[in-house]
């Protein structure tokens, strides 16, 4: 746990990888949650567009909209005032010209109190990090299985396991870092080859099925707590049983309802 009171900034992601302190990150989508995350200690919540799976229940995250990541952006934050908060951009709010994607990533920062966003792609994205950055709003890049480009990789699958691509993502975590990104997630990357990007960098790297070698590590909230209960990657573990102790708690409930021994009266007014 951050023992920190004081609010997370992004500099401390710098200083806590030179300090040899892991980065713990997870996604967060709400203000319930993001309460209990923050009061944990988690250094970074991300609203991630996972959310469009998560929580819409589509297959992909590719048709969440920015007026959707700033309404649930702007809920974490309202229940997490100390951790950092970083907002993915979503699919085509900042591919498709570097002056939208400062527009887009201004409107995250000014509607909803994030300190940054989180983009997908390496070295053809770097002019947009690089305008970002140079205008005040923190970048943290996002590489090897980059969810907004699952049609074009073939699905979810582990990435860089052949020479070639290990090499080139080497040269986009390169570039991302060389244009100011405060970070990078690497997903579904071999370990050895995390491990080796983590190592040359200096910026931290936060990882997502990239094993043990990364400066710090994310994953989807609802994963982890076991409310995903038919998703089972090899990388996840689960902390919590949340899906079953959920269910119970509401046949509890059904059944007490149902039985009139709820509402009793301790629960009824004179
Ligand atoms: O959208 C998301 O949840 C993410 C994490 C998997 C890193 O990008």
């Amino acid at each position: 746990m951050n023992a920190d009171a004081r609010p997370v900034t992004v500099l401390d992601l710098a200083a806590m990888k030179a300090a040899g302190r892991r980065i713990v990150m997870l996604t967060c989508y709400d203000a319930a949650f993001a309460r209990l995350l923050d009061q944990a200690g988690v250094d970074v919540l991300l609203v991630g567009d996972s959310l469009n799976q998560v929580i819409a229940g589509e297959e992909t995250t590719l048709s969440a909209t920015l007026d959707q990541m700033i309404y649930h952006a702007a809920a974490v934050r309202r229940g997490a005032p100390r951790s950092l908060m970083l907002v993915d951009l979503p699919f085509l709010s900042y591919q498709v010209s570097v002056p939208e994607a400062i527009r887009n990533a201004g409107r995250v920062l000014q509607e909803t109190g994030a300190q940054g966003v989180k983009l997908e792609g390496g070295a053809p994205m770097a002019e947009t990090v690089r305008a970002l950055v140079d205008r005040g709003i923190p970048v943290m890049g996002h590489l090897g299985l980059t969810p907004q480009s699952v049609h074009a990789l073939g699905g979810y699958r582990v990435q860089g396991r052949e020479e070639s691509a290990a090499d080139r993502l080497v040269t986009d975590a390169y570039a991302l870092q060389d244009a100011g990104a405060c970070g990078i997630v690497l997903e579904l990357l071999p370990a050895a080859l995390a491990r080796r990007v983590s190592s040359s960098l200096a910026i931290p790297t936060i990882g997502i099925g990239a094993g043990p070698g990364c400066d710090g590590q994310v994953l989807v909230l609802h994963d982890m707590l076991g409310l995903n209960e038919t998703f089972n990657p090899k990388f996840l573990k689960r902390y919590g049983a949340l899906g079953e102790a959920v269910r119970e708690a509401i046949r509890t409930y059904a059944s007490e309802v149902r039985g009139g021994s709820y509402p009793g009266p301790e629960h009824s007014f004179e």
